[in-house]
C-alpha cells in the first residue's frame, strides 16, 4: 500500500456502531504513510471519541462547522481543498440522505459540497434500513448526480442481531481500496518528460536572474503521472523539494541546460509537459569574475532564451505537448494564443496574479484548453489538479 504515502485522506465518520472500527482504519492508513484528517458528525462521537482518533491520526479531529478555534487552525474550505481523497466510513442512512439532497448542515456535508476531491462512501446500517426504498433511491440519485464510489456494504451478522447486507467493509479492505485509488494506470507504457521550477541565468559567478517558481506544480504532476503508470523524467530547476517516488530527476540551472537535457530525453518521450517558469531572457555576457560595485548605475544586456516547449513541438515527430500559460489578465485568450503559436496539443492556463495560487503556493486554479474544449477547475491542491491534467491527457491519447 505504498501508494498511500503522503496522500491526504479526509476520513468522515458518521453515527453508527461500525464507527468503532475506524480506529483500526486510521491506524492502517497512517502506518502506510497517509496523512489523515478525521471529521466526525455528532452521531459518530457517541460511538468513538475524537481523542482516540486524534491520537491515532496525529491530527486534531474536526467536528464543528462553526468552531472559531478549529477554523483558525484549518478552516473548512481549506480542509476541503486539502484532501486528495474523501472517504466516509461508516456512512449512515441519514448522512447519505443529506449528501444526496445537497445539504450543508454540518461540517462533513459542507466539506463534501466544497471539495472536488474524489469521494467514496462505505455504507453501514441495519439490513432493513439498507433495503428501504428511500435509501436505495438516495444511492441511485447520488450516483446519477456525481462521480461517487460506494464501497460495500458487506453481508452477515449485524450488531443488532439481524443478518443481511449492511455491515461496513472491514478496515483492511477499505485501506486496500483507498490505496487502489492511487494506482490507476491510465498512462501505463508511456514516458513523460516534465520540466519544473525556475531557471537561473548567470550574471557573474555569484549573481543570477530568476523567478519565484517553487517547482511544486511540476513535481505534483510528476507524482500524478508516476501514479498513473507512466515512466517519468523530471527536469528540475534549482528547487528544494524531494523527488517523488520512482521519478527520474535531472537538475539543471539555466534555460539552455534545460533545453539540452530535454532534447536528450526526447527520443524516448511520448508526452512533454512544460511546467517550468523558464527565464525568457539571459544576460548576453556572463562575467568570469564577480562584478565590482564601483559604479552608481550599470546595465545588463539581455538576449532571448531558446523556447524549450516550442522547440520540442517543432520536432519532426513531436511528443504530445502540454504547455502552461502563466497569465495575469485575459487568461483564456492569451493561453489560446500560446496553444496556437507554440503548436501545442494542450495548454494549462493559470492566473498568477493572486498570492494564493500559481507561483510558490500549494494550491492552484487552472483552465485546461485544447483544440476542442476548455475545462475549468477551481482552487485545489496542485496534486489534485495534476490528477485532473493527467486524466485529460490520457483521454486525449486514448
Ligand atoms: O513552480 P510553482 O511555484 O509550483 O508555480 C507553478 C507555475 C506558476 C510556475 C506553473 O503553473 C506555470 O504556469 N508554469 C509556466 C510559467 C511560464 O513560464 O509561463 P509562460 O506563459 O511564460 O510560458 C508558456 C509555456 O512556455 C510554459 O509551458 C513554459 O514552460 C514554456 N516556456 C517558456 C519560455 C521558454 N523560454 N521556454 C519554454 O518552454
Amino acid at each position: 500500500m505504498q501508494r498511500l504515502t503522503n496522500k491526504r485522506i479526509l476520513l468522515g465518520i458518521t453515527g453508527g456502531i461500525a464507527a468503532y472500527k475506524t480506529a483500526e482504519l486510521v491506524r492502517a492508513l497512517v502506518t502506510n504513510g497517509a496523512d489523515v484528517r478525521v471529521v466526525m458528525t455528532d452521531g459518530a462521537k457517541e460511538f468513538i471519541t475524537p481523542l482516540t482518533l486524534q491520537a491515532l491520526s496525529g491530527n486534531p479531529v474536526h467536528h464543528s462547522l462553526l468552531d472559531p478555534e478549529a477554523e483558525a487552525g484549518m478552516g473548512h474550505i481549506e480542509l476541503a481543498k486539502w484532501a486528495d481523497f474523501i472517504l466516509i466510513a461508516p456512512a449512515s442512512a441519514n448522512f447519505i440522505a443529506r449528501l444526496t439532497s445537497g445539504m450543508g448542515n454540518d461540517l462533513l456535508t459542507t466539506l463534501c459540497l466544497a471539495s472536488i476531491a474524489p469521494l467514496a462512501i462505505a455504507p453501514a446500517m441495519n439490513q432493513a434500513m439498507w433495503a428501504d426504498a428511500s435509501t436505495q433511491h438516495n444511492l441511485q440519485t447520488l450516483q446519477d448526480l456525481k462521480p461517487i464510489q460506494i464501497w460495500g456494504p458487506d453481508q452477515g451478522q449485524q450488531a443488532c442481531g439481524d443478518v443481511g447486507p449492511g455491515r461496513m467493509l472491514e478496515p483492511t479492505e477499505l485501506a486496500r481500496r483507498l490505496s487502489e485509488q492511487f494506482e490507476r494506470n491510465i498512462l501505463s507504457g508511456k514516458t513523460i518528460t516534465i520540466t519544473a521550477g525556475p531557471t537561473r541565468e548567470a550574471i557573474d559567478p555569484v549573481r543570477y536572474i530568476s523567478n519565484h517558481s517553487s517547482g511544486k506544480m511540476g513535481f505534483a504532476l510528476a507524482k500524478a503521472a508516476q501514479e498513473a503508470g507512466a515512466k517519468v523524467n523530471l527536469v528540475a530547476g534549482p528547487v528544494h523539494i524531494p523527488t517523488p517516488e520512482r521519478v527520474h530527476r535531472t537538475n539543471i540551472e539555466s534555460a539552455q541546460d534545460m533545453l539540452d537535457t530535454v532534447l536528450t530525453l526526447l527520443p524516448q518521450t511520448d508526452i512533454f509537459i512544460g511546467a517550468a517558469a523558464v527565464a525568457d531572457y539571459r544576460p548576453a555576457d556572463v562575467c568570469d569574475q564577480k562584478i565590482k560595485k564601483n559604479q552608481d548605475e550599470m546595465q545588463i544586456r539581455l538576449v532571448k532564451n531558446p523556447d524549450i516547449i516550442a522547440t520540442v513541438a517543432a520536432q519532426d515527430n513531436p511528443p504530445f505537448c502540454v504547455g502552461f500559460a502563466a497569465e495575469t489578465q485575459d487568461v483564456i485568450s492569451y493561453a489560446k494564443g500560446k496553444l496556437e503559436k507554440k503548436k501545442l496539443n494542450m495548454v494549462i492556463a493559470n492566473d498568477v496574479s493572486s498570492q494564493h495560487i500559481g507561483f510558490n503556493t500549494d494550491d492552484n486554479a487552472i483552465i485546461i484548453i485544447d483544440h476542442e474544449s476548455t475545462t475549468e477547475y477551481g482552487q485545489a491542491s496542485k496534486y489534485v489538479l495534476s490528477q485532473k491534467i493527467i486524466e485529460h491527457i490520457a483521454k486525449k491519447l486514448s
